[in-house]
């Protein structure tokens, strides 16, 4: 067996979500409640018809890579050959970690609280971690000169989640304009910044920032799962500088081959129609509005939901998240994720999730604050 496998713990997230009855109040999945639009599927399913299923080029089909680049046009990262597919962004965050980093010298930093794939990765490729806390007393804002004072020269890729999964905090524009020029400043070899934009499509403030626009040594990790509800179809892709591209596709080529092909499609297709990636956006923020009337109404304190469809809620600075996570579920039928598991300074807040129907979430946070102490039990 290999030892650094062996010593990575399994998800617990999946963990939770394994304890859940029919009858629980489920705010803790990550994926969309919605159903896809199969308009999309069957346009796929018609070219495969006249075309057949083969293998696409390794980084993906041209026409995929080429729809990607230019949907996005971020400065100097534009062209077919800045994209590669990948099997859901997931392998897009292994390659990215992969191919770029020396475990003998390279240190990955992570923005944390996080979604904890960044660091399982990096564990399973023996490369050394190095992370920096965002401040509870700043609601986990993004902190451009936080971030900055703990890079070291060891550090060569930041990860930033933005829209965030767990705080649904977003990164400004000037937040990220800041961090640019100093990394650029720094001269020598780039500090990558990996940024995880898979909740790009449920983003509910202005001024996102995005690192594609404004830093040349971005890597855009994103999927179809989010936007479209297609979690299922495995279909994410990287947008890198082009100088890496060959050495993340050699390392995409030696463990899946290639992309999925019929998913390649769905997405050439998504891309190709106007507000494709958009088409759930008006559902999210209504629900979002909603999570917000019915949280503030109950007076249970929360981060404000800048993006993504979860929203972080405060329990207690003394209560263990994960044993009240697992009480919750047990005498209160809910789930929902511990903040342990995404930071040690998370410790007294839970993510929930809000795509479930509307009455079903303010049940969950009214069970949540009558546990949590904030509302008298039976109030
Ligand atoms: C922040 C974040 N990044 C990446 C992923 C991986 O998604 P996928 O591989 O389906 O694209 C998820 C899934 O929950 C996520 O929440």
């Amino acid at each position: 067996m290999n030892p650094r496998v062996e010593a990575i713990e399994g998800s617990l997230i999946r963990a939770l979500n394994a304890r859940k009855r029919p009858s629980s109040i489920d705010l803790g999945l990550g994926e969309p409640s919605l159903m896809p639009n199969m308009a999309y599927l069957e346009a796929a399913a018609r070219w495969v018809a006249t075309n057949g299923c083969r293998y696409t080029p390794n980084a993906g089909d041209p026409e995929f890579r080429d729809v990607v680049a230019r949907h996005y046009g971020y400065p100097q990262l534009d062209r077919a050959e800045n994209v590669i597919a990948t099997q859901g962004s997931q392998e897009a965050v292994y390659i990215c970690i992969k191919a770029l980093l020396d475990p003998a010298r390279d240190s990955i930093l992570i923005v944390e609280p996080a979604f904890p794939v960044y660091r399982k990765c990096a564990q399973l490729e023996g490369i050394a971690v190095q992370t920096v806390q965002l401040a509870a007393s700043d609601g986990f804002a993004f902190d451009p000169d936080r971030i900055l004072a703990a890079v070291t020269p060891q550090t060569r890729m930041i990860v930033i989640c933005s829209p965030s999964n767990p705080t649904a905090r977003v990164i400004s524009r000037a937040a990220v304009e800041r961090l640019a020029s100093a990394l650029l400043a720094r001269g020598g070899e780039p500090v990558y910044v990996m940024h995880d934009e898979i909740y790009r499509e449920q983003t509910f403030v202005d001024d996102a920032g995005w690192f594609g626009e404004v830093y040349p040594h971005t890597l855009a990790i994103n999927s179809l799962s989010k936007s479209n509800a297609l979690t299922g179809m495995r279909m994410g892709w990287a947008i890198a500088p082009s100088a890496v591209i060959p050495a993340m596709s050699k390392a995409h080529a030696w463990v899946v081959s290639t992309a999925n092909t019929f998913a390649q499609r769905v997405a050439i297709e998504i891309f190709a129609t106007p507000g494709g990636l958009q088409e759930h956006h008006r559902w999210y923020a209504e629900q979002r509005a909603g999570t917000l009337g019915e949280l503030d109404s109950i007076g249970l304190r929360h981060l404000p939901i800048e993006g993504s469809f979860y929203v972080a809620v405060h329990i207690g600075d003394a209560t263990n998240s994960l044993a009240f996570a697992e009480r919750l579920i047990e005498e209160d039928d809910v789930v929902a994720i511990p903040g342990s598991n995404f930071a040690p300074s998370f410790e007294g807040w839970l993510r929930c999730s809000w795509v479930a129907p509307l009455e079903r979430v303010r049940e969950g946070f009214a069970r949540i604050a009558r546990k949590s102490g904030v509302l008298a039990v039976g109030g």
